[in-house]
């Protein structure tokens, strides 16, 4: 299996289970939120990539005056259209290097590590930097090597073991494969770019 078909068999809504969560994660998780809380003016417009069924930008619905969230998991994109129905937030089933928009936004979020989960990294900063085009409106958040043991279990308890791990990423025996950076690896990756630890698994780069 690929990712792709890892997530079209419904891997996000049992990871999104806080019962599957070891304590590590739910508090970068818990993070993210208030990272966001603070990252997203009020009235902006928002992009969010690999929004998966659309959690965060449900919980920014009523501050911002645009989102758009994208998703190339069809099903994932119709469980986000059911959740929300907020005027200002819409859902496009695209991937995320080739995003079918031309209007441009004040933000661009990629969160949850979903950035260590793309083929094609570069593809997807290009795409975030045409879309918010001013430099530090982009976010990423992303785990960092500490992560792995948390992980290790956090997949374990989803059904998916570990089958290879290196510094760079972990591989599952259900064929789902994860990256986690250093802070060299990110700056080599995304060029100018700021970061900071996010909890105590991740960091955060804006760039
Ligand atoms: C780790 S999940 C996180 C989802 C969501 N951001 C959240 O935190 O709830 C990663 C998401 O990225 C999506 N994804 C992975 N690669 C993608 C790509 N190339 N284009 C669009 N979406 C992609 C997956 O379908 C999945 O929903």
């Amino acid at each position: 299996m690929t990712n792709d078909q890892v997530y079209a068999a419904g891997l996000l809504n049992r990871a999104l289970d806080p019962s599957t969560q070891p304590p590590e994660i739910q508090d970068f998780l818990r993070a993210e939120l208030d990272l966001l809380r603070e990252f997203v003016a009020a009235g902006a417009r928002l992009l969010d990539v690999g929004c998966g069924t659309g959690r965060h930008l449900r919980m920014l619905a009523d501050r911002i005056s645009l989102g758009v969230g994208i998703d190339y998991e069809h099903s994932y994109i119709a469980e986000a259209h059911g959740q929300v129905v907020d005027p200002r937030v819409h859902f496009v089933t695209a991937d995320a290097t080739l995003v079918p928009l031309r209007s441009t936004f004040d933000c661009a979020t990629c969160l949850t590590n979903t950035w260590g989960t793309m083929t094609d990294k570069v593809g997807v900063l290009d795409e975030m930097r045409r879309l918010a085009p001013l430099a530090q409106t982009r976010l990423l958040s992303v785990y960092s090597l500490d992560s792995i043991p948390p992980r290790r279990e956090w997949y374990r308890r989803l059904g998916h073991s570990i089958a290879e791990e290196t510094d760079d990423f972990l591989m599952t025996n259900g064929g789902f494969r994860s990256e986690q950076f250093s802070e060299a690896r990110l700056r080599d990756l995304i060029g100018d770019c700021t970061i900071r630890k996010l909890a105590k698994i991740g960091y955060v780069a804006t760039f």
